[in-house]
């Protein structure tokens, strides 16, 4: 029998809402975002978010529904993330998501953003099934997890300081070149010299695969004080490229000396870093060494959006796995639970 379901997703600066049938046919995809609001203040304002969440989700709800000829009375169940995120953001989702399934008699369906993030893939690749690694990077996150089934998830490793697309920001911020820095350093280092300045590539300790990026965020800044205090012009391009070379080397190697670790014949990608274009390809060109594939999915299911929350949904909602009506948003929630 054919599965339909609602999810939304409203955990950072994008309202979304889709249905996707039976986990892995998208029928709609609206996403709402907010980063030209977001953009003067160099990131996310978490009120703001709040806010504008509240203005848009009605409409986007409905637009999901109409877009996928559906009405709300053909959804075999609500998904919406409850976390990890900012709280104020996830509660806009979390109350409309429980009014909307109590008023249609609906079950409630709890989704963990990156899980999202992760079940992105099976959308992307219909023959996809776990076991498999994934590199999850988002601007909250960087995680090696091994998807043991659809809902379980191990964590192998994991940042022990900033997330990846946190530093890409940073970094993009303090070039100069605007928010969200990911997409914009990704373009300028196609112009750039990946080999003009050597940032450090950090190993925690030899037996772990634990990330590190605060090092490498420092180095870049180190390097563009001093290069101001001397008078030398910056090369933002070759910055751009050399610091991206830095942190995909990092999430490259980790990777698939995770996946060899796990005797994992797939890696996956996720999250909004997985949109970067050097990531892809360097990952593809390891892994294939190894006899490794690489997956991941487009840019728009890689950024937040609610088909893989509905996607993650439907996996939870064919094991049952329900909320009742005191679903709460939680801002720190771990991908083992
Ligand atoms: O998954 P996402 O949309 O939101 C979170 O859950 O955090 O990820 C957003 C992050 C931002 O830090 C953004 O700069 C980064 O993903 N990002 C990228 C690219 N596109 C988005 N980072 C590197 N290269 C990209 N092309
Ligand atoms: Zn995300």
């Amino acid at each position: 029998m054919d599965r339909l379901i609602l999810g939304i997703e409203s955990s950072c600066d994008e309202t979304a809402a889709a249905v996707v049938k039976n986990g892995r046919e998208v029928l709609s995809n609206v996403i709402n975002t907010q980063i030209d609001l977001h953009k003067k203040y160099g990131g996310v304002v978490p009120e703001i978010a709040s806010r504008k969440h509240i203005d848009n989700i009605c409409a986007v709800v409905e637009e999901a529904l109409a877009a996928a000829g559906v009405t709300l009375n053909d959804i075999d169940a609500v998904a919406v993330t409850y976390g990890p995120g900012l709280v104020g953001a996830l509660l806009v989702g979390v109350s409309f998501a429980k009014a909307y399934a109590y008023a249609a008699g609906k079950p409630l369906v709890p989704v963990h953003h990156i899980k999202g993030h992760i079940s992105a893939n099976f959308i992307a690749h219909k023959e996809l099934e776990p076991p498999f690694v994934c590199l999850v990077a988002s601007g909250g996150h960087s995680h090696i997890v091994l998807a043991e089934d659809y809902t379980k998830f191990k964590i192998l490793a994991r940042t022990r300081d900033d997330a990846a697309g946190e530093a890409f920001d940073k970094i993009a911020r303090v070039l100069g070149l605007g928010y969200p820095g990911g997409p914009l350093i990704d373009k300028l280092a196609r112009e750039g010299n990946s080999d003009a300045v050597k940032f450090p590539r950090v190993r925690i300790d030899k037996d772990s695969l634990d990330f590190s990026f605060s090092g490498v965020k420092t180095a870049v800044i180190n390097y563009l004080h001093k290069q101001e205090q001397l008078g030398i012009e910056i090369n933002k391009a070759d910055v751009a490229a050399s610091f991206q070379a830095a942190v995909t080397d990092a999430l490259v190697e980790h990777t698939v000396e995770a996946a060899l670790g796990a005797a994992s014949k797939i890696i996956t990608i996720a999250g909004g870093v997985a949109a970067n274009s050097q990531l892809r390809s360097k990952m593809t060109d390891t892994a294939a060494k190894y006899g490794i594939s690489v997956l991941y999915p487009p840019p728009v299911l890689c950024t937040d959006n609610a088909a893989m929350i509905a996607c993650a949904g439907y996996y939870s909602f064919i094991k049952g796995d329900f909320a009742e009506l005191d679903l709460n948003a939680v801002p720190y929630l771990s991908i083992e639970d």
